[in-house]
């Protein structure tokens, strides 16, 4: 990676995914010079620990990107539309988490497993994808390189983390409620703003995010859209259907897909897999090896496992991707699009 002493900003300092995003750039050890940690007004003048040195949360203004090459953000949709345009024309480029710019066609939408080469026609936004999306694609990738690919059907089994750090709480508290034999009231899932809020603990949501007029929430339409645009296929069939379940995280997807090749074992794919960029393969039912979110929580790869051809289909295949949603399914991705964008010589 060129070494350059880069002005970042990490909008959403406080979050779930803006903690992630601070502790991988620390870990990854980016070429730092300046890190400028943004936040709402509730959190200005909070202190966060960066290599060893405390800095202060700022609230976020449009003046607060003057001099930043890179700003990170994951301070949910208003904040980045608001803000990410103000960021762009004082010469920052933006790697935005939220669904804001996700499937607006200036905007290049990205995992760097799969289509790193889209950064080069970027705008100054680029898009991070949604977390469920991201595992799925590096799963997929490779298997249409590989043998084409027609159809895809996924369901997920997402974990709380994925709705924010309020929703961990909630969680946590609601198990506790349940155990004590306490009375509880939630609030925050399956969607903080909708008009209805369930029980999490010892529960099976199949609601994340709002519900479209087409039967679908607005996650499984992320899922279907943000899929075709990332593989550059806007004829692949998707379905998917999203559930919230009472882990705090990495999100689980039990995949089946149907490939276009005739004849392939379920052998080819996972030496397909066992080869790709970003997988590690957790596939032997002979030692119940298969990949799992409490063993994924803190590693940035895509874990896949229990690969089946199917019983009827000589096309279809079954899959099961975990990853660490925090992660490779938002921080993770949105630094490794960074690096790619040093690496690709992007950065002024
Ligand atoms: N969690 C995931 O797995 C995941 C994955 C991919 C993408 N995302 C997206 O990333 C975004 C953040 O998610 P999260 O899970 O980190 O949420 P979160 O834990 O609720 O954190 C939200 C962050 O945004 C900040 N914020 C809120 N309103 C703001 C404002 N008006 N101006 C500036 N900052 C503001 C908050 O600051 P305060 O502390 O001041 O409130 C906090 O730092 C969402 O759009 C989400 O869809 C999340």
């Amino acid at each position: 990676m060129e070494q350059k002493n880069l002005h970042v900003a990490v909008v959403g300092a406080t979050g779930a995914v803006g903690q992630q995003m601070i502790q991988t750039l620390e870990k990854r050890n980016f070429p730092i010079g300046t890190l400028t940690l943004l936040s709402s007004e509730r959190s200005a003048g909070k202190k966060v620990m960066f290599k060893g040195q405390e800095i202060e949360v700022q609230a976020a203004k449009p003046e607060s990107f003057e001099t930043v090459d890179i700003a990170l953000f994951s301070a949910g949709g208003a904040v980045s539309k608001a803000l990410a345009p103000e960021a762009v024309k004082r010469g920052a480029i933006v790697v935005d988490n939220t669904s804001a710019f996700r499937m607006d066609e200036n905007v290049p939408l990205v995992v760097p497993e799969v289509n790193e080469e889209d950064l080069k026609w970027h705008n100054g936004i680029i898009a991070n994808p949604n977390c469920s999306t991201i595992q799925m694609v590096v799963a997929l990738e490779p298997i249409r390189q590989a043998f084409g690919l027609k159809k895809v059907i996924v369901s997920t089994y997402q974990a709380v983390s994925g709705a924010g750090a309020q929703a961990i709480t909630e969680l946590k508290s609601q198990a506790k409620a349940i155990l004590e034999g306490a009375s509880f009231t939630p609030e925050i899932l399956p969607v903080k703003s909708d008009r209805k809020h369930y029980q999490m603990a010892f529960n099976a949501i199949p609601q994340i995010d709002k519900f479209q007029d087409n039967g679908f929430t607005f996650e499984e339409i992320k899922m279907i859209n943000e899929t075709k645009k990332i593989m550059h296929m806007p004829e692949l069939e998707v379905a998917a259907t999203c559930v919230r379940i009472p882990v705090i995280t990495g999100h689980s997807e039990s995949v089946y897909i149907e490939v276009e090749k005739d004849a392939v074992s379920a052998e080819e794919i996972k030496h397909v897999l066992k080869e790709a960029p970003g997988i590690v393969l957790q596939d032997d039912p002979s030692e119940q090896l298969y990949p799992m979110p409490a063993d994924c929580e803190g590693k940035s790869e895509v874990f896949v496992g229990r690969i089946r051809k199917d019983l009827d289909r000589d096309h279809g295949f079954h899959l099961w991707i975990v990853s660490d949603n925090l992660l490779k399914g938002a921080a993770w991705n949105s630094v490794q699009i960074a690096e790619s964008l040093l690496k690709l010589g992007l950065v002024k």
